[in-house]
């Protein structure tokens, strides 16, 4: 077997140098820039944490007050954007709305001379969750979303903005937790994209928008909707059960299980399933958190498989209010922090990124024009 095959998916082949964070490294499970996952997602806020992976270290008090007043004052959408959103219908994929949306920001307010990455990446972070809930209300019933919301954080402007009142505080803290987990994740295929793109020396918003793009797939980011939808799919968790191991009969895939790198559990996974258990209690539910329980009890027993991070997202977004469609777009706008860092990082040291390939074609043969073929 060759090497190439050996490594399909590039799995287990060290692509590059990174400072950002580790994954699954032994002992230290998920860290960003040294700290442990476990202890962010309980005592930072996304802000923090963002701050810490684009700017390189914790933030001061006074700094991460002036980092989210900032971030604040960046809510607005120009009349131009507003427009491009105008255009695209109801049934469009909501990941579709941010990968142009980021577009349109590029050509509005292009890297350059007035912004440095910076301030491309704090517009980016502030403004994605504006143009997504802009979009969702005025293609769904033509409403005009003012989205220059006085709310002190991402989770709370974004519930905000998506139910039209401030939010449940205990909404805002699960979503602010989640949106930590899935801030940063070392050489995942979408990051890499950004990185790639980053490295022909490309522009800022075109590297995000590589990494919109390959985040949309449901073996990546695409994963928390098809979770939702499976576990949606049954009333009871004895319906669930029989109904998994009928699709593992059939070999199929279960979304939210599994993982490239982790091989034991995923370390950000039991955080978003105590979040999942609090909302279930919170909100009385008696179906959806006992069925995504009896999944995972079977894909252990059935083939030693734990849930990723996806899995118990898909139940605590539900709990929140949070559609469905809306999963993997959250998942972008949380991300941009992450592939923000991942960009810098490669600007810093660059070296175009462009591997080789196995070439497995026809032997060299000789061209036959078309009138004598
Ligand atoms: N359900 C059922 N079987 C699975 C699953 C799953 N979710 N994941 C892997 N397997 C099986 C494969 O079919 C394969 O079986 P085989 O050896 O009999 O062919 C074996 O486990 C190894 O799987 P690979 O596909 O080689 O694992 P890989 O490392 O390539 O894929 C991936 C990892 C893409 C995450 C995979 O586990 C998967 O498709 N999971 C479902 C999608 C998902 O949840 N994605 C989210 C990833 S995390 C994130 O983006 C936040």
């Amino acid at each position: 077997m060759s090497e190439t095959k050996k490594s399909g998916g590039l799995a287990g082949v060290v692509a590059g140098q990174t400072a950002i964070s580790t994954v699954g490294k032994e002992g230290v499970g998920l860290t960003y820039r040294g700290y442990s996952i476990d202890e962010l997602a309980v005592e930072a806020s996304f802000e923090e944490v963002a701050y810490l992976l684009i700017y390189g270290r914790l933030p001061e008090r006074q700094e991460l007050a002036g980092y989210r007043d900032r971030l604040r004052s960046m809510r607005g959408l120009s009349a131009a954007l507003k427009s491009v959103l105008e255009l695209l219908p109801a049934e469009t994929n909501p990941m579709d709305v941010l990968r142009t949306g980021c577009s349109t920001l590029g050509c509005l307010e292009p890297e350059g001379k007035l912004r440095d990455a910076f301030q491309a990446a704090d517009r980016l972070l502030a403004s994605l969750p504006s143009m997504l809930l802009y979009w969702w209300h005025f293609s769904r019933d033509g409403q005009r979303l003012e989205t220059q919301t006085d709310d002190a954080s991402i989770a709370a402007q974004f519930l905000h903005l998506l139910k039209g009142k401030p939010a449940d505080e205990m909404h805002v803290r699960a979503l602010d937790a989640s949106l930590i987990l899935y801030a940063e994740h070392e050489f995942n295929a979408s990051t890499f994209s950004a990185r790639i793109t980053a490295s022909t020396l490309s522009d800022f918003h075109s590297a995000i928008t590589s990494g919109i793009g390959t985040l949309r797939g449901p073996l990546h980011g695409g994963a928390n909707e098809e979770a939702m939808a499976l576990i949606e799919r049954f009333k009871t968790p004895e319906e669930a059960e029989a109904g998994l191991m009928a699709m593992l009969a059939r070999k199929e895939l279960i979304m939210g299980f599994g993982h490239r790198v982790y091989k034991i559990s995923d370390p950000r996974s039991g955080v978003i399933k105590n979040w999942a258990r609090k909302l279930a209690v919170a909100s009385g539910d008696a179906r959806i958190y006992p069925i995504s329980e009896r999944i995972e009890a079977v894909m252990w027993r059935e083939k030693m498989m734990f849930p990723n991070l996806d899995f118990y997202s898909a139940a605590a977004y539900h709990f929140c209010g949070i559609p469905t469609p809306l999963f993997t777009p959250l998942f972008v706008i949380v991300r941009t922090s992450g592939w923000a860092a991942h960009i810098m990082e490669q600007r810093e040291n660059n070296r175009l990124i462009r591997p080789t390939a196995d070439y497995f074609g026809p032997e060299p043969r000789p061209f036959v024009p078309i009138d004598k073929r």
